[in-house]
């Protein structure tokens, strides 16, 4: 059992690191002073290039974080996650998503986790059948969480991938307005839903698919077997609801993880069976990587260890993810479960209260749209935000565009990739008061004293960004970023000591929706603080 991270000697090293050199550290400087930095800081791995180089750290920094994952055993904890030990430790459970996109005798489990794949990628093949024979227009896909934002962010990623005439929908919210939009497109007779339930007892989930039912019924549909299926560990459950095709995953895979399992059967249908393997095969290759590479070339240890240094040391409270690629638009909502359901907690694993932070807050938006919206204060604001940009090099747009369309697009992808890298160079550069000064600003209030304006046109600089390079975004790729992103996690979980594998935090509101909805009904506000009691008047319409 390794110590406390904050125990270590590699954390008091890395405290003093920070004071002495980390605080005042220029990462303009430090790419001046070494013409060799942007190479050296520059990582490969499953056809990922990413560029730390603009980062607040240099040789002595990335030593001492290394010398920090050794001595919180990261290395022990990744072999024990890839074994399938129970380290989800407060449900007793192994977490091996791993092994969802390993191939046959690389990981444990390997017959159940083939036969699964395997069947429900010959019923995704069955379904594109229907497709093509126009039987079958549209799929409606109900889950939330981690049953709804994998593959709904890589269905939208992988959209030139996907069989053409065919319309997939996802629906996750309570809220009526998000199935209420879907369903006058569907006709009962061409249309699939699937049913996404670990548990099979979400309450959004089970609201959503009874009202899908409901209307298919109503609709004159009546085949409930062939326009129904389920993806869900609880078999018994979505068999109970009426549900003939059931497609089950096990306990080990947790839903935020579960986008290689069955969960990822919408994306199967949209994409097909080859394309689903590649996508497990780059993600496959991430975790061979993860798991073979040199510490000091470890791209989810150097990320995961970097999100340590920032949080910990530097006191970074959020991290801005910013893809420039339309069909990513989704990635940092992904992102936002996957980080802060898994590490956003405050004991350690013994169930000890922390005395060091834990999860950013994880947030974006497609590039270019985010620039017209906060940009301004990833540029001036008092706070420091590390910013992560992704970018692709070759587009995709499902078509061949032909003549002045062609031509069109392609200068339309520069003037993205051109936004981008500058964005990260602005935000490295900044701009000195006296810079600003000797620019003309044609909106400027020309009766402003000029040192009140460049003050304010200034730029502070030196802001940290990790540019993600790829070079196309298919499935082997987007596998590859995903997987990158999960043993990142994985990383400052196992730095923190904290089970980054349950999410205990949900449940509350959980509970507490349960007993409020029957007082929707009878108004009875006896126990509720002033303020809930009040609220539930106003729904009421009291
Ligand atoms: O409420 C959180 C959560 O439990 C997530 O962890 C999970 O991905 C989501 O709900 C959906 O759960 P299920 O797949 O069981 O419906």
């Amino acid at each position: 059992m390794s110590p406390r991270c904050d125990r270590t000697a590699a954390w008091g090293a890395l405290q003093a690191h920070y004071q002495a050199h980390g605080r005042a550290f220029d990462a303009r400087h430090a790419l001046q002073a070494d013409p060799g930095r942007a190479a050296r800081y520059t990582f490969e791995a499953a056809g990922l290039k990413v560029d730390l180089s603009k980062n607040r750290l240099d040789d002595a920094t990335l030593a001492l974080l290394l010398q920090l994952a050794e001595q919180c055993d990261v290395a022990g904890q990744r072999e024990a996650q890839f074994r399938g030990d129970a380290i989800n430790a407060t449900e007793g459970r192994a977490v091996l998503h791993t092994a969802l996109r390993a191939p046959m005798g690389a990981a444990p489990f390997g017959d159940e986790v083939q036969a699964a794949l395997s069947t429900m990628l010959a019923y995704a093949e069955s379904v594109r059948e229907r497709v093509r024979a126009g039987a079958l227009t549209d799929v409606v896909h109900i889950g939330i969480g981690g049953s709804d934002l994998g593959p709904a962010m890589a269905a939208q990623a992988l959209a030139p991938y996907a069989i053409p005439g065919l319309k997939l929908h996802f629906v996750s919210n309570v809220d009526g307005h998000d199935l209420a939009a879907v369903l006058p497109q569907l006709h009962a007779d061409r249309t699939l839903f699937i049913v996404a339930s670990k548990t099979f007892t979400t309450q959004e989930t089970l609201a959503n698919a009874e009202a899908a039912k409901a209307w298919f019924l109503a609709a004159g549909g009546r085949d409930t077997a062939t326009h129904f299926a389920a993806t869900s560990s609880n078999r018994a459950a979505a068999g109970a609801f009426g549900i003939e095709h059931v497609f089950g995953f096990w306990d080990w895979v947790g839903g935020r993880y579960s986008l290689w399992s069955v969960i990822g059967l919408p994306l199967a249908i949209a994409i097909g069976a080859d394309a689903f393997r590649a996508l497990l095969a780059g993600a496959h290759a991430m975790d061979r990587h993860f798991a073979e590479a040199p510490p000091a070339r470890n791209l989810p240890l150097l990320l995961g260890l970097l999100d340590v240094w920032y949080r910990n040391f530097h006191g970074f409270g959020s991290r801005s993810v910013a893809p420039y690629h339309q069909g990513l638009r989704r990635f940092p909502a992904y992102l936002q479960q996957l980080e802060m359901e898994s590490n956003g907690k405050c004991v350690d694993r013994d169930g000890h209260p922390l005395p060091f932070a834990t999860s950013p807050v994880v947030w974006g938006e497609a590039g270019t749209n985010g620039q017209h919206a906060y940009f301004q204060m990833l540029h001036q604001g008092t706070d420091v935000v590390p910013v992560e940009f992704i970018a692709v090099r070759q587009p995709n747009y499902g078509f061949a565009p032909q003549g002045a369309l062609k031509d069109r697009l392609a200068d339309q992808h520069r003037k993205l990739l051109a936004n981008c890298l500058a964005q990260a160079q602005a935000l490295l550069q900044g701009k000195t008061a006296a810079e600003a000064a000797a620019e003309k600003a044609p909106t400027a209030n020309p009766d402003l004293p000029a040192d009140v304006l460049a003050r304010h046109r200034s730029f502070p600089g030196n802001r940290p960004s990790t540019l993600l390079l790829l070079e196309r975004l298919d499935p082997a790729t987007l596998g590859a970023l995903i997987a990158l992103y999960e043993q990142r996690v994985f990383v400052s979980g196992a730095v923190w000591g904290i089970n980054s594998f349950d999410q205990w935090g949900v449940e509350l509101g959980k509970a507490l929706c349960s007993q409020l909805l029957p007082r929707l009904d009878t108004g009875d506000t006896t126990g509720l603080d002033a303020s809930t009691a009040a609220a539930l008047a106003w729904a009421r319409g009291a």
